[in-house]
């Protein structure tokens, strides 16, 4: 694995991919797709302790600390970083890190605070809604925006603990490109359905009779043309989805709902600590159940940041020689 540690200023891959039939998530590429697997499953982590790195300043890494993370999102598309006691939590520290990865572009979503980053905390209000994150409901497994138009997908999150909860809130994590490789050795058929345009449709998001968003149409799994990244858009909720009424999409999304629900030593489980945080290339995700503390300033409050960006230097053309 070629961990490549990259100038701030300059974009990193501008040598356009061969084109997705080159790379190894296309169904007709079997011999790259069994190189690929093959490095894959031989760089994945063991255990979530492989993927904390500690930082001193998250708004001004030093070079051994950004190439752990690097090396880390390399590995499996994520990378928890631990702050030294005292050094901050604010939103400003989300922006910093993000930028030295390349992540620029928020998603201005519907309940982001002003500057685009979310703080998400039980809001009593909440429970009345569907909004599921600003409650202490547990939070099924998902990628972020899901819901997003093709031109707005988010590819990158920061999420930070500013705060966690006195019991539970625990999160889980998948590579989605584990999920893809899980899924394309069971079935190929299976990966053949969820590429289709129209594999998954959210239906549009009518509130008091108003359209806040039109009906969202995709695939599960994409491959990104200008460098070969997977990209997935998943939610495990069975309200509010519509699978597309063939055999094998359903099937494939059984196959993927047994696997979210299983013990598979390929996800991490992992309880943030205040001063904690995960930044990674949208990976599935779920969050469990909480309960706050009754004392005031002591409730569990995260802060999130999305992007369209992809992190950079994570790059399937970037981290494996073998397209
Ligand atoms: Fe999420």
């Amino acid at each position: 694995m070629a961990a490549i540690i990259l100038s701030m200023s300059e974009p990193m891959n501008t040598t356009p991919f061969q084109g997705a039939g080159a790379g190894p998530f296309d169904l007709a590429s079997r011999a790259s797709y069994a190189r690929w697997r093959e490095w894959k499953l031989g760089v994945y982590p063991q255990k979530v302790e492989q993927l904390i790195v500690p930082v001193n300043d998250p708004g001004a890494l030093d070079a051994d600390e950004k190439k752990a993370l690097l090396a880390c999102c390399n590995r499996a598309n994520m990378a928890i970083y631990q702050l030294a006691a005292g050094n901050g939590s604010g939103k400003q520290l989300v922006r910093a890190l993000g930028r030295q990865f390349g992540l620029e572009r928020l998603d201005n979503n519907l309940r982001a605070d002003e500057d685009s980053i979310t703080s998400l905390r039980v809001v009593p209000e909440a429970g009345k809604t569907h909004y599921i994150p600003y409650t202490n409901r547990p939070l099924n497994w998902h990628t972020d925006g899901y819901y997003n138009s093709p031109a707005e997908q988010v590819r990158a999150i920061v999420m930070h603990c500013a705060m966690d909860a006195v019991h539970g809130g625990d999160n889980s994590y998948l590579d989605h490109e584990i999920a893809y490789l899980l899924m394309r050795d069971e079935n190929p058929d299976y990966i053949a359905a969820l590429m289709q345009p129209d594999a998954m449709t959210i239906p549009a998001n009518v509130e008091n009779g108003v359209e806040l968003r039109a009906a969202q149409s995709g695939p599960v799994f994409s491959v990104q043309p200008l460098n070969g990244s997977l990209h997935m858009r998943y939610t495990a909720r069975t309200r509010s989805i519509v699978w597309k009424n063939d055999r094998n999409t359903r099937l494939a999304a059984g196959f993927l709902a047994e696997l979210l629900a299983s013990d598979s030593a390929y996800i991490f489980r992992h309880h943030m600590q205040a001063g904690e945080g995960v930044i990674c290339n949208n990976v599935l995700h779920r969050r469990e159940a909480f309960t706050d503390a009754q004392e005031k300033g002591r409730q569990r409050l995260l802060y999130r940041a999305r992007y369209h960006d992809r992190i950079r230097g994570t790059e399937l053309n970037t981290v494996w020689s073998g397209v």
